[in-house]
């Protein structure tokens, strides 16, 4: 099975490359491709395409060797897609849409394609608990393009032009390494600085709750989605799947428990309004009842989100 990520060069994208080449899928080789330089996990064939997926010619280097299953990951993240607005729709949108076209056109040729969405295709005001059929109302330039490419993965799917299926991912948490340009940056920053002994900021209120995956449970959930069968979906290609839903004080909790008193007093707490608004415009909790009955999982305590960390991304900490 030839598989290929896009946006290989990223957080996701490299734990997602690493996890098939351990096994994850039956695949015979992989194509990285990314506008960086994607590292390339041994123990697989690898081909590398270094190429913005805006260039006209892309679609075609992608598709050339026609895999099987196509991870679209690649996107502008929450907060460069709100200040940056034509970048946004050129590369979450545009792009998308080359992509998924230039699938249609080739014949013979119906791939299965794993779509990275989020959940800010959802918008206020919500429920306390936002279940499955909650109608996506995006409050951020982000989510309004998730949620359009979203729509052409179903139609695509439903004219047989390829087997799709978006999981609308929760927000990440421990991110490892810097902080991308995403809004919820802040989450994994205020865990995953601390535990190195370094200072964080927290720029919204302690009460704020959220909902988190590991990116272990994200890159479990792709593999899983390569794989699904997709009869039971129906004309919905779109999964909200499973997250723990906690606040930040409950995030705190778990690295006091971790790490003590003086892991909590290296953060600063400096409200940011623009950060807070963004945020703010996500729901607390979800349902996740069609992905939960699929076999979907994710953490359900904190402390776990801090234990895929120290397991997967910084096993010199662990103690
Ligand atoms: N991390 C999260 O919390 C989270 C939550 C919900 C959804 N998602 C989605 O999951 C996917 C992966 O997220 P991530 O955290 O790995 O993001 P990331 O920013 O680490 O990786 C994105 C990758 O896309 C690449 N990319 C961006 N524009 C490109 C272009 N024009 N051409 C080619 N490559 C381009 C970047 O170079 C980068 O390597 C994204 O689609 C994101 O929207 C992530």
């Amino acid at each position: 099975m030839h598989v290929l990520i896009t946006g290989a060069a990223g957080m996701l994208g490299r734990k997602l490359s690493a996890a098939i080449a351990r096994g994850g899928l039956p695949a015979t080789r992989l194509t990285l491709a990314d506008q960086l330089d994607p590292p390339a996990p041994a123990g697989i064939p690898v081909r590398k395409i270094v190429v913005p997926l805006t260039d006209r010619q892309a679609p075609q280097l992608l598709l050339a060797d026609r895999p099987a299953v196509i991870f679209h990951l690649a996107a502008v993240v929450s907060a460069e897609a709100e200040a940056e607005f034509e970048k946004g729709y050129a590369v979450n949108l545009d792009a998308t849409r080359a992509l998924l076209d230039a699938i249609r056109r080739m014949s013979g040729y119906a791939p299965r394609l794993v779509f990275a969405s989020s959940l800010a295709v959802f918008g206020p005001p919500f429920p306390d608990l936002v279940p499955d059929e909650f109608a996506p109302n995006p409050a951020s330039s982000y989510g309004i393009q998730k949620l359009m490419a979203e729509a052409l993965v179903n139609d695509h799917s439903r004219r047989g032009h390829l087997d799709g299926i978006s999981l609308r991912l929760p927000t990440l948490c421990i991110r490892p390494g810097a902080a991308n340009r995403a809004a919820s940056g802040f989450f994994s920053a205020i865990l995953r600085e601390p535990l190195a002994g370094h200072p964080a900021n927290l720029p919204v209120a302690e009460s704020f709750r959220h909902y988190f995956a590991s990116p272990r449970s994200a890159v479990d959930a792709l593999l899983r989605a390569a794989r699904l069968d997709t009869a039971a979906l129906g004309q919905n290609r779109a999964l909200v799947l499973p997250g723990l839903s906690a606040t930040v004080h409950d995030l705190l909790e778990a690295l006091r428990d971790r790490q003590g008193a003086r892991a909590l007093a290296l953060i600063s707490r400096n409200p940011d309004p623009a950060i807070t608004a963004i945020v703010e415009s996500w729901p607390g909790a979800y349902a996740a009842t069609r992905a939960r009955a699929l076999g979907f999982t994710a953490e359900t305590r904190a402390s776990q989100l801090i234990d895929a960390y120290l397991e997967e991304d910084a096993p010199f900490l662990r103690r």
